[in-house]
């Protein structure tokens, strides 16, 4: 029997590239026999989890036998109470990630459009492509999202625009009349996704609250995740705040159980942990100001930011990426995120930040 998997596979899927999450310690390890390598790469939270997850999850461990609440329920009545927002706006993800595919699974049809920024985070395309979708990228402006040039882009087979504020790789918001405006003139065949994942981090006072938009515009669908300041990227958890209409539609196309219980019970337990919260908004504030220091002092410009996450121009240096890999660095290149000519650097816990320094330091002085 000749069995050909690669002819039996349909065309957009064929076409897709795979998600590449960048280099881990082992690879470098093995690859490269460093050791001791630090990772500031994947924008993590360097405190690590809360003591009270931690502690949940121990609680929790005996009974992982059970399957978990299909509904999250739990989890979505503390969310509706913290953050105003009925329970029948919610749903609950295997990370923030999810939601983009359930939204390509519900909403796209092949040859409809969905218009991002250029560059913005891949799994908005790679879901939309998935489904046959067609990508429309409008370059960024100034490295921030160009609301005006994204409403051009809109055609009547768009089905849906993504806005991501805090931007992954730039570190730039959308402002407050920037998301009035994507809102109010988008039309209503359109559902405007606007992906959190960095929310938590932004110090900007300006910085708009974008459930507020969201009650007075349903074609609105906001993501937001567990996995940076919460901590608990390993364990998979975000959720969607969305029309109720919405949430009935991802509903559907959502597997019956798609929020382990271990998450959810540590993601309950991050979120009534308010004070690691803010240790690690305050430990990401030092750390910025750090970063911020050492790379002027070594002559990098960088793109100031709200996220956990600095992207910064590697000037006269073409392999910073691989310079700094040599020193048991990982960062990410910028060349994989569609930002040439810069990496993305994960602000670190205060040692990784100071071994950053060293060897910025230490490239610089050797020429
Ligand atoms: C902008 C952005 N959105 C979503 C995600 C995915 O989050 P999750 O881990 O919840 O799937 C990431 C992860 O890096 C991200 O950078």
């Amino acid at each position: 029997m000749i069995f050909d998997a690669w002819s039996l596979l349909r065309e957009e899927v064929r076409e897709l590239p795979v998600y590449s999450p960048g280099k881990s310690p082992e690879e470098v390890a093995r690859e490269w026999g460093i050791s001791e390598c630090v990772k500031m790469a994947s924008n993590e939270n360097p405190l690590g989890p809360s003591p009270r997850a931690l502690q949940a999850l121990q609680e929790a461990l005996p009974t992982v036998h059970l399957y978990p609440d299909g509904n999250c329920y739990q989890l979505r009545e503390a969310l509706s109470r913290r953050l105003g927002v009925g329970m029948e706006c919610l749903l609950v993800t295997h990370g923030a990630d999810e939601a983009f595919d359930l939204l390509a699974y519900a909403f796209l049809n092949r040859g409809d459009q969905v218009v991002v920024g250029d560059p913005t985070f891949s799994s908005y395309e790679l879901a939309a492509r998935t489904m046959g979708a067609e990508v429309r990228k409008v370059p960024l402006r100034d490295y921030r999202q160009d609301i005006p040039a994204m409403l051009e882009a809109v055609s009547e087979r768009t089905k849906m625009m993504v806005l991501c504020s805090p931007l992954n790789p730039t570190g730039t918001t959308v402002s407050a009349p920037e998301l009035e405006e994507a809102a109010s003139r988008l039309p209503g065949h359109v559902l405007l996704v606007l992906d959190e994942a960095y929310r938590e981090y932004v110090d900007d006072p300006r910085h708009p609250d974008a459930l507020e938009y969201f009650s007075r515009y349903p074609h609105m669908v906001v993501t937001r995740t567990f996995s940076k300041i919460y901590g608990l990227a390993g364990l998979r958890v975000g959720y969607a705040v969305c029309s109720p209409a919405v949430r009935e539609a991802l509903e559907k196309v959502k597997l019956p159980f798609n929020v382990n219980r271990l998450g959810q019970v540590a993601a309950l337990a991050a979120l009534e942990d308010e004070e690691h919260v803010e240790r690690s908004r305050e430990a990401n504030r030092r750390g910025k100001s750090a970063l911020y220091r050492i790379l002027e002092e070594c002559g990098f410009r960088y793109v100031p930011t709200q996220a956990n996450f600095i992207l910064v121009n590697n000037g006269d240096r073409p392999h910073l990426f691989l310079e700094l890999l040599r020193r048991g660095i990982i960062v990410r290149d910028g060349e994989a995120l569609g930002v040439p000519g810069h990496v993305r650097i994960t602000i670190g816990n205060e040692d990784q930040n100071r071994r950053l320094g060293e060897a910025l330091r230490d490239i610089v002085e050797r020429g």
